[in-house]
């Protein structure tokens, strides 16, 4: 512990941006207001499609105690989303939040993403940031979804903008929302994924100061990073000064994204790791070079959906670019006329080069140009062999599996009666059958004989052309037709393979697309190192650079504080009636009640304590999920109340609330309603709330540990006890205060006096409630019914009843 005048100048940083490090629990932390925002250090794992889609990074990174988004981006259904969230949650420390990173730009996936992500926070999951990535919405828009956000209890937002308009809508967003913690993160063309291609620097000079007058804002640096001596001169605001002459421009973290494919917990797949491990990367000043040709092994393309990318130059890639400057360069009606004069090439190329091969091949393995030179079998045998695979005994995707059914189904109904052997039945009864499509297909074709040997009529190859672009199914892996819409068969979903080589028909990772950025490839130069030491490493040197230019190098000079994480103690002078005495402070609230936000301040007082954890924290830890926080409603104000906060010299031991108003009626000023106390040994807070019942009062306990390690959720309910606390508080409230909670079988019986029940009763408690079930309306009075959640009123009324008999 230090004293207040210290945590003050500790707590409270000047402005957005501080270098300060400090050190509580042992070790030394950055603190930045990013860092306060996360309760961890100011570095993380950028939202990736597809590399922080799996569970597997995402939790290697949060239990090495850093920030890392989900990508929504792999996430097609509710069901996937919520199934990928009870993993990962069931494999961190309770306490430990998830972030999704939800595409804007896809409307189908937002739609369903942003929704669920507030109802699954309100089911209680440890659901902690969102980040709308891939667009920026309207102010109007952005304010809807702040406060959705905020009322189901999730800490923070964040945007990217890639252009100076991005960056200043972020801002007027933040300036919309002035309470609410927005992330923005800045990434400019160098950065690897979809991005702008702007410089790195020129925007944010441009709109620092803007930026810096909203204080609700954490400004991120992405793009590039790879190691702590680049991304230092960013965290201490160096760049801004020795490239440019300027003010330093401190940022107040940093995102990593290409460099973490490479790590040992990515699924990156071992070759694409390798190729990766062998791009050289390039200077900041040279990363444009890759717009022409592949410069530091890294090529610049135009994906699917138009923008520029940059990509590993492997041979796919750069067949890519050599189509995107030919043929996907001409209108989009001229390109089938290309693609007729340059046929065999482009079959040659796609089948040297591309990971969708060409489909059209014999069954001796003579390349055909048109499919109807094919056989039913030929064809059937074609799509297993580019879809399944039969070394690991499974399909790229089930879905495909699926499409080998329904062609096989179409294939049945064409010679079904020709062959004689079937009228009714279908060989497939089925699609599991397939799971093992060698020995099926193999019987299938010995039953329909004929459709070994018939080459595939005009309108069946409609049909396989029209399957296989049917969307809800994974896109086909191969290109079966040379027409106008080449570009989608060639560009749509390339990115799987770079996680599932072994999908890919040869396993030749020089076939694939592997995204990553030109100059954080510079920095990905070792395959397999556990992200806890990637990271480990960069926060180290920078705290290293910290105490050197901050702390003489003397780690003894660097404050101390209780935890990282909280907001900056901001208490309002003379906002209620206050007097201090030996170590008690007593508050009175008059009637002009105070807001709940400024009278908390005030109660957590100025320094970064227990107490201060448990007022402010946005979420309190319940079990391995989340809860509102419980002490802001328990110490919301209230007028005519008296609070004595006792310390003993050093640090707040108790805070106990007298008289106030309550939803049940005014309580005598000396009523003593709510007693909070700290154990510092066992780091324990027990919360005590008293129940006035007839002049008596009756206590019902809560217990909470402070966890200021955990400066993200430093506080957490004991839940041992807790059930037991609340039943006893309800049996004294019931049977008396003298009343023991006794042994309780969950088939004992108790009876009370016969009490009436009115229609109007149910209905007050249905409306209360919002239970709008017919069956418990007035109208249908003379058979009026109440729900079984009514018990619990009648049980509180017999019970009193009793009593007073
Ligand atoms: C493989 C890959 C996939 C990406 N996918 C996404 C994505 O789904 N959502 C997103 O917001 N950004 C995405 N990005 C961009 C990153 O979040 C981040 O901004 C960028 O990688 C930072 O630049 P760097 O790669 O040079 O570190 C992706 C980047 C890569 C390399």
């Amino acid at each position: 512990m230090v004293s207040p005048s210290r945590q003050d100048s500790v707590g409270h940083p000047r402005n957005s941006v501080s270098f300060w490090a400090n050190g509580s629990d042992g070790r030394i932390h950055i603190d930045t207001p990013f860092s306060r925002l996360l309760g961890k250090p100011p570095i993380m794992v950028a939202g990736m499609t597809p590399c922080t889609v799996q569970a597997g990074l995402n939790v290697a990174t949060l239990n090495a105690g850093y920030h890392i988004e989900l990508a929504g981006g792999g996430h097609y259904n509710a069901a996937a989303l919520r199934s990928k969230v009870a993993e990962i949650s069931s494999r961190v420390e309770p306490g430990v939040g998830i972030t999704l990173n939800a595409l804007y730009i896809n409307q189908r996936q937002f739609g369903f993403q942003f929704p669920l992500w507030q109802e699954m926070r309100r089911e209680g999951l440890p659901i902690e940031g969102f980040c709308v990535a891939a667009g920026i919405p309207s102010t109007e828009k952005a304010n809807e979804i702040i406060s959705a956000l905020h009322s189901a209890g999730i800490k923070h937002i964040a945007f990217k903008p890639g252009s100076v308009e991005g960056i200043r809508q972020v801002v007027n967003i933040a300036a919309a929302n002035p309470h609410y913690p927005i992330i923005m993160q800045w990434t400019g063309g160098r950065a690897g994924g979809h991005h702008s291609c702007e410089d790195q620097h020129h925007p944010i000079i441009s709109t620092y100061t803007s930026i810096r007058q909203q204080r609700n804002i954490s400004l991120i640096v992405g793009g590039g990073f790879g190691g702590a001596e680049d991304v230092w001169p960013y965290l201490s605001g160096d760049w801004s000064v020795q490239q440019y002459d300027l003010q330093p421009m401190p940022f107040d973290g940093v995102l990593f994204g290409s460099r973490v494919m490479v790590a040992k917990e990515a699924d990156t797949s071992a070759s694409v790791k390798q190729l990766i491990v062998d791009a050289p990367g390039v200077d900041d000043v040279q990363w444009e070079g890759t717009y022409d040709k592949p410069t530091g092994g890294i090529l610049t393309v135009r994906s699917e959906l138009g923008e520029p990318i940059h990509k590993i130059a492997t041979r796919g890639i750069k067949l890519w670019r050599e189509f995107d400057d030919t043929v996907f360069a001409l209108p989009r009606e001229k390109r089938a006329a290309w693609l007729d004069a340059k046929r065999d090439y482009v079959i040659g190329r796609l089948n040297k080069d591309h990971n969708k091969p060409w489909f059209g091949e014999k069954a001796d393995g003579t390349v055909v140009s048109d499919l109807g030179t094919m056989t039913y079998e030929e064809i059937t045998r074609r799509m297993v062999r580019l879809m399944y695979v039969s070394k690991q005994s499974r399909w790229i995707d089930v879905s495909l599996r699926n499409l080998v059914g329904d062609w096989l189904r179409r294939v049945e109904e064409r010679f079904a009666g020709v062959d004689g052997i079937r009228t009714k039945e279908s060989l497939l009864q089925s699609f599991s059958t397939l799971n093992e499509p060698l020995p099926t297909i193999d019987a299938f074709f010995a039953s329909y004989p004929r459709a070994k040997d018939q080459l595939v009529a005009a309108e069946d190859k409609a049909y396989f052309l029209t399957i296989c672009q049917r969307p809800g199914q994974k896109p086909v892996p191969f290109i079966p037709i040379l027409d106008n819409t080449f570009e989608v068969w060639f560009k749509k979903d390339s990115l799987w393979a770079a996680e599932d080589i072994d999908g890919v028909f040869d396993q030749d990772p020089q076939r694939i697309a592997i995204l990553h950025g030109p100059v954080a490839a510079k920095y990905s130069n070792k395959v397999d190192e556990p992200i806890k030491e990637i990271f480990g490493n960069i926060e180290s040197v920078l705290v290293q650079r910290i105490l050197e230019r901050f702390y003489e190098n003397d780690e003894s000079k660097v404050p101390r504080i209780d935890y990282i994480g909280a907001k900056a103690g901001s208490p309002k002078v003379g906002l209620v009636d206050e007097t201090v005495t030996d170590n008690v402070r007593t508050l009175r609230v008059g009637k002009v009640v105070p807001s709940t936000d400024d009278w908390l301040e005030v109660l957590a007082g100025s320094s970064v304590s227990w107490l201060r954890a448990a007022l402010t924290s946005v979420n309190v830890v319940r079990g391995s999920g989340y809860l509102s926080n419980p002490f802001r409603r328990v110490f919301a104000p209230r007028a005519g109340q008296t609070v004595k906060i006792e310390s003993d010299g050093e640090q707040t031991r108790s805070v106990t609330v007298y008289g106030g108003a309550r939803s049940a009626g005014n309580h005598p000023a000396d009523f003593k309603a709510v007693e909070l106390s700290f154990d510092s040994a066992s780091r324990k807070i027990s919360l005590t709330m008293f129940e006035e019942r007839k002049g008596v009062t009756v206590p019902l306990y809560f217990s909470f540990v402070y966890k200021p390690s955990q400066g993200y959720a430093p506080i957490h309910e004991i839940a041992e006890g807790r059930n037991k606390a609340i039943k006893d508080f309800y049996w004294r409230l019931w049977f008396g205060d003298n009343e023991q909670l006794p042994e309780l079988a969950l088939d004992d019986t108790f009876t009370g006096p016969e009490t009436a029940v009115n229609a109007q009763d149910i209905q007050r408690f249905c409306d209360v409630v919002g239970n709008q079930g017919e069956s418990f309306r007035s109208s249908r009075s003379e058979n009026i019914m109440a729900p079984m959640d009514f018990a619990i009123v009648l049980g509180w009324q017999v019970s009193s009843v009793a009593k007073l008999c």
